[in-house]
């Protein structure tokens, strides 16, 4: 695929390095994240526009602790280290780095020096940065301004404009940092003098040429599940290829209320995508019926999936040979699964990894070197419903894993009804972008006594579980406002005859899961 010359992210293992790429791209310049272990040459290889060494371990004195080759900074390539890459490269350039035993860890005042050079210049003198270290940069290396300190740092941000060298102690890229964004920005354009064109359209604009390029007059098959990553891919494809391309939707009956309506109509409304329907409900309730343990019930809608996506396949290439299929892996999967090489990354129901040797695809994945931020943004310009571009994430096997207890009609009923009003109450207080993801779950083997008018009730309970995440690896309970709790609450023990209790999930991931099953 064509993309411009990168900014190399180095990542020395602490969990930054997708945060820092992410915030490169906000600021519309392109990123990809390389291990600390690429030998330099390699690095350079990539034509880079630029090198950003991230966080990483507490002490470049620390046994193993990654060094940095200083052939990285006489290339000619601008670089900028953050944290330990700020301390490693003060040590690879020959300043000096000391355990001063003033360790700083959190919001730190970080206080301007001079003019501040071009990273802090016009910035508040005392601004809040976010630290995290425990050595620190005593003496600059040859060459450099020092442009800021605090009191545990006292070189906090050096830079050599000549060599286009420059590096903060703090973290720019949390929040935390009020600052950090302009500061990344400062070294992007101004130090680096990298333009910010990576933006929607242009990315719209190469992708569809590539595609065009790689698929030539050959036809491409799609499936889609109803969340934002298959539909976004779908609609890149569809802009370049157009009717080459045909979806299908295995409608295995386990959405929540209005989902296959959106990707049955409003999807195809906004696209013009030819799309292939299979309602599937039944084959996958019958699968389903009496099922409660939570990994055959995975098991069992993954392995429906890829039967009722085999045979849709199969009908399609009787018409008319099929050459690619398209999938919606995204930049986060390619990192952490070591680079990945283009085969079937496999990480979900939706994914077809499972097909018959006779039904050989190869892949075509247009959002490989994107983040989902990225994706929803894309999706948002080619017009796609915005429903479906903001939507929460969503898990493969659907409400079967939302009802605990055994599957069936009567039950995803319920589930469905209760699952829509917190749905609607949420959006309706302007929260959907401060929750990760809201999964309403049916306690469907579990029954209490309630009251309601002049009558006994036995009825179920409903558990709300929203959630604030960044990437759903860990996770913490929404603090929802009270008022909205009680809405929902008193919404579906009115609205949905068969509760007559509702619960709020209070646990964190870990020790708690996002689903619960
Ligand atoms: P947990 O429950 O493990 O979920 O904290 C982490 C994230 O993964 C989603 N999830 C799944 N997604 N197939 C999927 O496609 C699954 O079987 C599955 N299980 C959990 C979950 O919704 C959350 O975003």
């Amino acid at each position: 695929m064509t993309t411009p010359p990168p900014v190399l992210v180095v990542d020395f293992g602490a969990q930054y390095a997708q945060l820092i790429a992410r915030r490169v791209r906000e600021a519309h310049v392109y990123s990809e994240i390389v291990p600390h272990s690429m030998p330099v040459a390699e690095m350079l290889a990539k034509r880079p526009a630029a090198i950003i060494l991230s966080g990483g371990p507490s002490s470049v004195y620390e046994d193993g602790a990654p060094q940095v080759d200083p052939a990285l900074f006489g290339a000619g390539v601008p670089v900028f280290g953050i944290c330990y890459g700020f301390q490693a490269m003060a040590v690879a350039l020959q300043g000096e780095v000391s355990h001063t035993g003033l360790r700083e860890f959190g919001g730190t005042q970080l206080s301007v020096t001079g003019e501040g050079g071009v990273l802090l210049r016009d910035l508040p003198e005392e601004q809040s940065v976010w630290m995290s270290h425990g050595d620190s940069v005593t003496a600059a290396p040859a060459g450099f301004t020092v442009t800021a300190g605090s009191p545990g740092a006292p070189v906090a941000a050096f830079e050599d404009l000549d060599r286009r060298l420059a590096g903060v102690q703090f973290h720019p890229e949390v929040a935390h940092t009020v600052h950090g964004q302009h500061i990344l920005k400062r070294f992007l354009y101004d130090v680096a003098g990298i333009e910010p064109t990576w933006t929607s359209n242009n990315i719209i604009d190469e992708q569809v040429e590539a595609i065009r390029a790689r698929v030539g007059n050959k036809r491409v098959l799609c499936a889609l599940s109803g969340g934002v990553d298959s539909a976004v891919a779908a609609a890149l494809v569809h802009k370049a290829v157009g009717d080459q391309l045909t979806c299908v939707f295995v409608d295995h009956g386990l959405l929540r209320a209005g989902e296959a309506e959106q990707v049955e109509k409003d999807y195809v409304a906004a696209t013009g995508i030819t799309l292939k329907v299979v309602d599937a409900s039944r084959r996958f309730l019958d699968a389903l019926a009496g099922v409660t343990d939570p990994e055959q019930k995975r098991k069992i809608v993954g392995r429906e999936f890829i039967r009722v996506f085999e045979q849709a396949a199969r009908e399609l290439e009787a018409e008319d040979h099929v050459e690619f299929l398209v999938q919606g892996t995204l930049y986060p999967d390619v990192v952490e699964s070591g680079g990945g090489t283009g085969t079937a990354n496999i990480k979900s129901h939706h994914n077809v990894g499972g097909l018959p040797d006779d039904l050989k695809f190869q892949l075509v994945e247009p959002l490989r070197t994107l983040f989902k931020d990225e994706v929803r943004q894309i999706g948002a310009a080619l017009g796609l419903p915005e429903e479906m571009v903001m939507r929460h994430p969503f898990p493969g096997p659907g409400l079967s894993i939302r009802i605990i207890g055994a599957i069936n009609e009567e039950r995803l009923a319920i589930l469905r009804a209760a699952d829509l009003i917190a749905r609607e109450e949420l959006t309706a207080a302007g929260l959907d972008r401060s929750v990760w993801q809201f999964p309403v779950v049916l306690l469907a083997d579990v029954r209490s006594v309630g009251v309601q008018g002049d009558g006994r009730t036995y009825g179920h309970p409903i558990v709300l579980r929203p959630v604030s995440s960044d990437d759903a690896m860990t996770a913490d309970w929404s603090r929802l406002p009270h008022e909205l709790i009680a809405k929902i609450s008193t919404r579906i023990t009115n609205e949905v005859r068969e509760i007559n209790r509702v619960v709020v999930d209070v646990t964190s991931k870990p020790p708690g899961t996002i689903e619960w099953e």
